[in-house]
């Protein structure tokens, strides 16, 4: 197994999700919402999410987006939609979620993108949020933790596309096997 250090608990961060689920619940009261995750990184943050706001007494429509992003150099990378949303978002209110804010570029852009669709709002969502790297102008609306400028996995959060299945936020201390 690998070496990690564990930065954010599985409880804690189960509670935190329910408290999100809260203030979500209060923001889009009376508005018939659809959550877009982004996959993959979304995967478990969503499934836990969209039952949180269950309990906080909303309903809402699941759809996915499959983005990926190139760097080029120091710049935020240009994002390429590897699958789009399917719902019809016209006049709906969207909440897109993602596993974390780290440039902002990611967000930024698909949030662009689903408001061309005609969505009548989008705000958006995720667990970890690391202002510290910011590169464009982007704040979530909702954000579970904020962390320094750490890589994390785990909770959905890959290293080339391991550790996502840790239930729990780690930092990673070592090359493992
Ligand atoms: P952006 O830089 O805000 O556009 O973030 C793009 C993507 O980078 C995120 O959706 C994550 O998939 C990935 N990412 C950023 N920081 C981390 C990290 O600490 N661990 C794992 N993935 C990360
Ligand atoms: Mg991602």
């Amino acid at each position: 197994m690998i070496p990690y250090n564990v930065l954010i608990k599985d409880d804690v961060i189960a509670a935190r999700v329910d408290s999100l689920a809260g203030e979500i619940a209060s923001s889009f009261a009376d508005s018939p919402t659809i959550l877009v995750g982004i996959l993959r990184g979304s995967v478990v943050f969503l499934s836990d999410l969209m039952r949180a706001v269950f309990h906080h007494g909303m309903c809402p429509e699941v759809d996915f987006m499959i983005l990926s992003s190139y760097e080029e150099g120091s710049k935020p990378g240009v994002l390429c939609v590897v699958q789009d949303v399917r719902l019809d978002l016209a006049g709906k209110s969207v909440l897109l979620v993602d596993d974390i804010a780290d440039t902002g570029a990611t967000l930024a852009q698909a949030r662009e993108l689903l408001l061309a669709k005609g969505a009548a709002r989008v705000a958006t969502c995720v667990l970890l949020d690391k202002p510290s790297r910011r590169k464009v102008d982007f704040t979530p609306d909702f954000a579970g933790f904020k962390i320094d400028d750490l890589f994390v996995v785990g909770y959905g959060l890959d290293h080339a596309n391991r550790y996502r299945c840790l239930p729990f936020i780690a930092t990673v201390t070592g090359q493992g096997e």
